[in-house]
């Protein structure tokens, strides 16, 4: 079979860029190597920036969002114990949607298949070939029969443990990377949040976050060695430590309530340069990693494939190469900046095992600095609810 553009993967990434394919009238095809439901029941994130929000807006696939997601004009930021907010509405005059990342990607998958979209679940055994030739190739296999491919371009959205990057030859990509001395314990629970904001909270116990699926669901997690044993954790265990790093009003504001999912995740920055090699574009956790304070990870796959479907664009309708050859560039650009912030975010409110106590006064004249100057507070508020699209 031939399609125009192949896309390996149907997280935010490969869905959104089908979308985007679609409404350009480019036709494509999604290999998944894990089966609808299991996609739609991965937990992950929930923040979406202002214009990605509008971008599902525009694609047709903002109703549930709009109706089920939560608008934020704001955040607040303890430090041990007291709290402070930081107004994205008044500072930049922007929100942002908290809505699970699963979701999204329940709303994408039904947008496709309504278009009478292809999206083949459940293959096996996915490779890549002739990357620098005009026509790419995907072969996979499902119910054991083999298939190929053949495509104009082929859209590696396949997550950071996919086939595509390995698939580049050696030398041509440069890896860059920081692992964490620390992971996050996440728990959702049958509760309500403490405030209707997140709060990213400082303690001298280690970090908490306190986020929200929906008005009596809470999204939480606590700073953790990032080989912890979940297991080793009681739920009363949880709610305590909780409840410590909100401060003082913690066991009043944080109600309890059934945990119902589990789990640890470790924090890594990942970039990989370049993002392409021959047809084969790289996009989303395929070519990039960071770590979730800075609520990036889902925003910065939308705006790879954002960009890869302008310059599919300019390809197909005028038959100009220069955005595909400058995608790259492009994308690495905003990507590095998310990656500062996100680094930013992680160093300013975690406690680093191998720092000092000069860093941990640091941290906090930091996170005062922050939270009470304009300037500074302005500086985080533009990055949190998205850096420009254009
Ligand atoms: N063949 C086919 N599909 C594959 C293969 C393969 N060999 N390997 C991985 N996949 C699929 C995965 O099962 C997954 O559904 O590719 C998809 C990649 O999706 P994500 O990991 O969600 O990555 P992406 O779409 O780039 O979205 C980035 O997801 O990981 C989070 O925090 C991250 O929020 C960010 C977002
Ligand atoms: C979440 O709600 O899961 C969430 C929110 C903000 C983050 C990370 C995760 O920075």
């Amino acid at each position: 079979m031939r399609v125009q553009v192949g896309i390996i993967g149907a997280g935010p990434a490969g869905l959104t860029l089908s979308l985007l394919l679609h409404r350009l009238g480019i036709d494509c095809v999604i290999v998944e190597n894990r089966s609808r439901e299991y996609v739609e029941a991965r937990i992950r994130a929930g923040v979406l920036e202002h214009w990605a929000a509008a971008l599902y807006d525009e694609l047709g696939v903002g109703a549930r969002m709009r109706k089920e997601g939560l608008v934020h004009e704001g955040i607040e930021i303890g430090i041990n114990g007291t709290r402070r907010r930081i107004d994205f509405k008044a500072l930049v005059n922007k929100d942002i949607v908290v809505y699970g990342q699963h979701e999204v990607v329940k709303d994408l998958i039904q947008a496709r298949l309504n278009h009478g979209g292809r999206i083949e679940f459940e293959v096996s055994d996915t490779s890549v070939h002739d990357l620098d030739t005009d026509k790419p190739k995907i072969r996979f296999k499902k119910n054991g029969e083999s298939h190929e491919i053949t495509c104009d371009f082929i859209a590696g959205c396949d997550g950071f443990h996919g086939i595509c990057r390995p698939s580049v030859p050696k030398g041509v990509l440069t890896e860059f990377e920081r692992v964490y001395p620390f992971g996050w314990l996440g728990i959702l629970s049958e509760s309500p949040p403490p405030s209707h904001e997140l709060i990213y909270s400082y303690h001298d116990r280690g970090f908490g976050l306190y986020s929200m699926r929906a008005p009596n669901i809470t999204r939480a997690y606590l700073q953790c060695d990032p080989n912890e044993d979940v297991n080793k954790w009681s739920d009363e265990e949880i709610w305590a430590e909780l409840k410590r790093r909100l401060g003082p009003d913690g066991e009043k504001i944080l109600k309890t309530g059934r945990v119902f999912e589990k789990g640890v995740t470790a924090m890594r920055s990942f970039v990989t340069e370049p993002m392409q090699y021959g047809r084969l574009f790289l996009a989303g956790d395929a070519a990039h990693i960071v770590p979730p304070t800075g609520a990036k990870g889902m925003n910065l796959a939308t705006a790879d494939v954002l960009f890869l479907s302008r310059a599919l664009e300019a390809f197909y309708k005028k038959n100009d190469k220069a955005l595909l050859e400058g995608y790259t560039k492009k994308c690495l650009s905003r990507i590095w900046k998310a990656q500062r912030f996100s680094y930013f975010m992680t160093t300013m409110l975690h406690l680093n095992p191998n720092d000092s106590e000069f860093d941990h006064k640091r941290q906090i004249a930091e996170l005062d600095y922050v939270t009470s100057s304009k300037a500074a507070s302005t500086a985080l508020a533009e990055n949190y609810v998205g850096l420009p699209v254009d």
